[in-house]
C-alpha cells in the first residue's frame, strides 16, 4: 500500500493540477468562475457544468480573456439526474475521465424567477414547492453528481469532490442583521431562507459520510463553507454582517482560490471529511 502511494515530496508540485480535469457545477456562478480561475490558474482544465447557458458563454469568454484557453462549458439540470447522467457520459467521451469535482450550484433568487414563491418569506409562511425546489438543487443535485461522478472516480482509485456549503450550514444566521434595529438601519429586503440553511447543513454530512464511504477507494470528500461575500451590499448590511466577523468584514470572491487548489490537489492528500469553514472567525464566535 505505501510503495503505491505517488505523493510528491515538493509541495509545488503537490499543488500542480497540471491536466487534471476539474467538474464544476454552478461553473459559470459568480463564486464558481473564481473556482474555474483558480484550477486553470493552477495548470488544471475546468469544465464548468450549469444550467444557465447566457452565464455559461460568459464564463468562457471571461476565461479565454485571463488566457485560460483549455476549459469546457457544458449545459445541465443537476435536479435531472437522467440530463446529469447524459452530460457525464459527454465528458467522459470527450475528456476520458474526471479528476476532480466541487458542487457549487445552489438554488438562488433568480433560480425562482418563473415561480410565485416568496424567497425570503418568513418562516411561518414557507412556500413547500420552494423548500422542495432548495432541497432539490442544493443537497439532491450535489447527491446526484457525487453518486455519478464519485462511481467513476471509484474505478480510478482516486478522486476529490468539494462540496460547497456556507457558514449558515454550520451556524443558525442571525436574522437581526436583516431588520431595522431602531437606530437608523432600514434593514433589507432579503434574509437566510431556511431551507438554504438547513440544505447546507446537509451538504456537510453527506460529504463527511461519502468520506468515510469511500475513503478506502481514495475518493475524498471535503466541503467548504464560505460565509457573505462581498457584492456591493447596502452599506447598512456590510456593517451589521461585518460586526458578526472577528475579522470585520465580509469576504472578498478570490479568497477561496487557495482552498480550492489545496483540496482538489494531491496537496490534501489526507484530508477527508473536513468541511473547512472560511469565514473571517464568524463561527468561532
Ligand atoms: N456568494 C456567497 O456569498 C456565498 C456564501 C456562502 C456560500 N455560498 C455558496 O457558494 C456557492 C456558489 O455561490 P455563488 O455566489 O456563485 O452563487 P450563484 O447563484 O452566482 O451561482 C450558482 C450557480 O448555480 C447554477 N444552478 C442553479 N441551479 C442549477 C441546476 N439545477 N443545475 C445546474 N446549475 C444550477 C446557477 O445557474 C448559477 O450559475 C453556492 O453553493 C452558494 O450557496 C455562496
Amino acid at each position: 500500500m505505501y510503495e503505491e502511494l505517488e505523493i510528491a515530496s515538493s509541495v509545488k508540485k503537490q499543488f500542480d493540477l497540471t491536466g487534471c480535469k476539474v467538474a464544476i457545477t454552478g461553473g459559470a456562478g459568480f463564486l464558481g468562475v473564481q473556482f474555474a480561475e483558480a484550477i486553470a490558474e493552477m495548470g488544471g482544465i475546468p469544465i464548468l457544468l450549469d444550467f444557465n447557458q447566457e452565464l455559461l458563454q460568459k464564463a468562457g469568454e471571461r476565461l479565454k480573456a485571463s488566457g485560460f484557453t483549455e476549459h469546457k462549458l457544458y449545459e445541465i439540470d443537476i435536479t435531472d439526474e437522467a440530463n446529469c447522467k447524459d452530460v457525464v457520459g459527454q465528458i467522459i467521451n470527450e475528456l476520458s475521465r474526471i479528476d476532480v469535482l466541487i458542487n457549487s450550484a445552489a438554488l438562488t433568487k433568480a433560480g425562482i424567477e418563473d415561480s410565485n414563491a416568496d424567497f425570503f418569506a418568513p418562516f411561518e409562511d414557507t412556500d413547500q414547492n420552494l423548500w422542495d425546489a432548495g432541497f432539490k438543487v442544493n443537497l439532491t443535485g450535489t447527491q446526484i453528481m457525487c453518486k455519478l461522478i464519485g462511481s467513476l472516480m471509484l474505478e480510478q482509485r482516486k478522486g476529490s469532490i468539494i462540496n460547497i456549503a456556507s457558514d449558515v450550514g454550520v451556524i443558525s444566521p442571525d436574522q437581526r442583521i436583516y431588520q431595522p434595529d431602531g437606530n437608523g438601519y432600514k434593514g433589507v429586503p432579503f434574509n437566510s431562507p431556511a431551507f438554504y440553511a438547513v440544505s447546507k447543513a446537509g451538504v456537510i454530512h453527506l460529504s463527511k459520510f461519502l468520506a468515510t464511504y469511500w475513503a478506502q477507494y481514495n475518493v475524498r470528500v471535503n466541503s467548504i463553507s464560505p460565509a457573505g461575500v462581498y457584492r456591493n451590499h447596502e452599506p447598512g448590511f456590510v456593517e451589521k454582517l461585518s460586526a458578526k466577523i472577528p475579522m470585520g468584514r465580509m469576504a472578498q470572491p478570490n479568497e477561496f482560490k487557495g482552498a480550492i487548489a489545496f483540496l482538489a490537489s494531491d496537496a490534501s492528500s489526507f484530508v477527508t471529511g473536513h468541511n473547512l469553514v472560511i469565514d473571517g472567525g464568524r463561527t468561532v464566535w
